[in-house]
């Protein structure tokens, strides 16, 4: 068993995740970092001293071969999910919806319910979840990923009430927009339309969310960070922002 706090992060291959895995290491702990991509993984824990192992939040089969690779979890960062297309309700893909309830409700339970009995050993465990202001605050366009992580903040905050006197605290981070992969994936690679989601405005970059995942995991034991909101300034809504054309 590791002798420094382990943090756990899942989706730790690029963006919020990789930035957290890094930004925990530097706060002194040990970190071990999950997604599917192996070479990036491999190269996000090569900088960070970490442990890469493979996972996929949807694969029931996947979490177990992770879990059982652990002996002790300190903070456990719930980042690994994400949005599929930006169609109407009139327009929704099911295919697209079932995909995000997928990975960002079941998969954050499903990573949750494996590792809690070592978060409660730890005596002293947080569970950290990247949630969005999505999970807050409808969007034209957002309905599948806006349901998802209402459902996803839901359950956090479920988890937190359930917890209650027991040695595991719970936080909900919303980040409005930050500049990763996100928007490549949503569009399915589309770098042009990517692209002008953050045309003429600054957004968050991962590491501006990364600071705060580290800020909450060094917390005295008997604070707890409930919820987390973080939007550029450039962003006061999840569709009001200030763009300079150019
Ligand atoms: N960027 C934003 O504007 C923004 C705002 C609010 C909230 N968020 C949330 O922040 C979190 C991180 O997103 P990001 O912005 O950093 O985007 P990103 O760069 O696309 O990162 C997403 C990460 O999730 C991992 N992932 C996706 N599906 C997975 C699965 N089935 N199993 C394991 N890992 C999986 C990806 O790794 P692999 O593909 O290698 O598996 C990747 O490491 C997400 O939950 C997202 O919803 C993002």
């Amino acid at each position: 068993m590791s002798d420094r706090p382990v943090a756990v992060v899942t989706g730790a291959s690029s963006g919020i995740g990789a930035a957290s895995a890094r930004a925990l290491a530097r706060a002194g702990f040990e970190v071990v970092l999950g997604a599917r991509r192996a070479d990036r993984l491999i190269e996000v824990a090569a900088e960070c001293g970490g442990t890469p192992l493979p996972l996929d939040v949807t694969d029931e089969a996947s979490v177990a071969a992770f879990a059982s690779r652990l002996d002790r979890c300190d903070v456990l960062v719930n980042n690994a999910g994400g949005a599929f297309g930006l169609a109407s309700v009139a327009e929704a893909d099911l295919d697209d919806w079932q995909r995000m309830y997928d990975v960002n409700v079941l998969g954050t339970v499903r990573v949750t319910k494996a590792l809690l009995p070592l978060l409660l050993a730890s005596g002293d465990g947080q569970v950290i979840t990247i949630a969005s202001i999505a999970a807050h605050e409808p969007y034209p366009g957002g309905a599948g990923y806006n349901a998802a992580k209402h459902a996803e903040a839901a359950l956090t905050r479920v988890l937190r009430l359930e917890l209650l006197g027991r040695p595991v605290r719970v936080c909900e981070i919303d980040p409005g927009m930050v500049d990763t992969e996100f928007s490549l994936v949503r569009f399915e690679g589309d770098r042009d339309r990517a692209d002008a989601v953050y045309r003429g405005m600054t957004p968050l970059t991962a590491d501006d969310v990364a600071e705060s995942v580290a800020w909450v995991a060094t917390r005295p034991a008997h604070v707890n960070v409930d919820r987390l909101t973080i939007m550029p300034r450039d962003q006061a809504a999840a569709q009001i922002v200030h763009r300079v054309e150019g």
